[in-house]
């Protein structure tokens, strides 16, 4: 039998290479590449398997196999962002910074499905089980019916599952498994990729769900790049910033769901406790309207979510000015300067400028184009925009304004806060706006004289 080619593969990125050398060529780390078994072939060298894989027509399948329905666990924010519960046979990941909560959200997302009916086991291989039982009591679960395991070894793992049949398998975490036939170090991209394709099969194999727990690396990737986010049907992140004690779980991919579906949680002394009100909670901390606070009417997901944008520009001291952003996307911040400057007239340069988002989203939305703009000129300007307003729009490279979709059920929303004014295009469909007062704009430079008389 032909000796299969020799495969090395940078640990750190993943990059697939046929000779070893001491620096990947494709991310540029030092002594990352490895080598790793070949994928087995077939008999006497051919690539052809031996077992003929069975093929049935798509009818017969709908007809016949119709999905199990959906567990819901009743803590709603989680629920929704997996798309309405958990689907049998599912891989998730959740992927967020260390402490940021993650073992803490899905405890207590193990409790409440083992409580809703499922059979839960909870693989720790990161804490003890004094540990993982302490923080049980902690949040007032020590009663709720969940298997609870620490280990490691991933056969250990598979062989413990394959003896439960658990309907919810809960890995904390995907870099702390060790794979025996892999030869490298766990948390090293071999080894989390093994771990997670030998779970992802499990799940599809036996119809258990296996939710996966990763760390995310400063560059904010979960560790073992990108690999295991394309194994698994459901990516989720933790986020949220250290200061602050909201949370939100984001659905990046969602094979049974809408994408970008947000929960907000709040972290306190028993645990994450669910936020059903986004904006209120968002903009509690707003006082009194002032220059460079605007609040923007957004849609996370499914949702409507108000936020403030706050911005301050004020004179350099250096040669190059600052551009410091919280929340929202560099690149774009730095074209609507590039757009106000080039189409209103309105220069920045020799002003540091720093935006934010208050509370710790993560806005990226083009629609809140209009409301960085706004705040970015009412705190140039030093001019508050008129009490309980809230703004929308799209704004082009030409300075045009464009519509954005769901303008009524961001009215809606704004409504519902007590906000009587919005600033947004023109062209839009905005529905039934109720008893709104609509200031619609076509261009940046309308609205730069309307607003700001400049
Ligand atoms: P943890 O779930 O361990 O984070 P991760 O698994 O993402 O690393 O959460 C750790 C943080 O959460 C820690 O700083 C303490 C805080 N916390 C609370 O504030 N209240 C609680 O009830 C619990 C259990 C943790
Ligand atoms: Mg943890």
């Amino acid at each position: 039998m032909a000796k299969a080619a020799a495969r090395f593969v940078c640990q750190s990125c993943g990059a697939v290479t046929s000779k070893w050398s001491g620096r990947c060529e494709a991310c540029g780390e030092w002594n990352s590449v490895a080598e790793e078994a070949p994928l087995s072939q077939g008999p006497s060298g051919k690539t052809l398997g031996q077992s003929r894989g069975r093929t049935l027509p798509l009818s017969d399948l709908s007809a016949k196999e119709a999905p199990p329905p959906r567990t819901a666990c009743r803590i709603d924010e989680l629920d929704r962002v997996l798309g309405g519960g958990l689907v049998p046979a599912s891989a998730v990941l959740v992927g967020g910074d260390p402490g940021i909560g993650k073992s803490t959200l899905l405890l207590q997302g193990a409790a409440a499905f083992a409580r809703a009916g499922l059979k839960v086991v909870y693989i720790s291989g990161e804490e003890a089980s004094a540990q993982v039982r302490l923080r049980a009591q902690r949040l007032g679960l020590q009663d709720a019916p969940v298997q609870l395991a620490t280990e490691t070894n991933l056969r250990n793992i598979l062989t413990t599952l394959d003896e439960h049949r658990p309907d919810l398998a809960i890995v904390d975490s995907i870099q702390t498994m060790w794979a025996d036939n892999v030869d490298s170090a766990p948390g090293s991209v071999s080894q989390v990729r093994a771990s997670a394709h030998e779970l992802t099969t499990f799940a599809k194999r036996t119809g258990s769900s296996v939710v996966m727990v990763g760390h995310v690396t400063k560059d904010g990737q979960i560790a073992g790049p990108r690999v295991v986010e394309h194994m698994v049907d459901t990516v989720l992140y933790f986020e949220g910033e250290r200061g602050h004690q909201f949370r939100i779980l984001r659905s990046v991919k969602n094979r049974f769901g809408p994408a970008d579906e947000i929960g907000v949680f709040e972290m306190t002394g028993g645990g994450l406790a669910e936020v059903t009100n986004p904006s209120a909670l968002f903009l509690s901390e707003r006082g009194e309207p002032s220059p460079g606070s605007v609040v923007f009417a957004g849609i996370e997901g499914t949702r409507p979510v108000l936020v403030e944008f706050q911005a301050l520009v004020a004179p350099t001291p250096h040669s190059q000015p600052r551009r410091s952003v919280v929340g929202w996307d560099g690149s774009r911040l730095a074209m609507i300067l590039a757009v106000l400057e080039s189409r209103c007239g309105i220069p920045f340069s020799g002003l540091d400028v720093y935006l934010n988002v208050a509370g710790g989203l993560r806005v990226s939305e083009p629609a809140a184009d209009l409301a960085v703009a706004a705040a970015l000129l009412s705190a140039r300007e030093d001019v508050s925009l008129p009490p309980e307003t809230v703004v929308f729009g799209e704004i082009s490279l030409s300075g045009a304004l464009r519509p954005v979709s769901q303008s009524e059920n961001r009215l809606k929303e704004a409504q519902k806060l007590g906000f009587s004014t919005a600033i947004l295009p023109k062209g839009g469909k905005p529905g039934s706006a109720g008893d709104m007062t609509l200031s619609l704009m076509g261009d940046l430079t309308t609205f730069v004289g309307d607003v700001f008389g400049a």
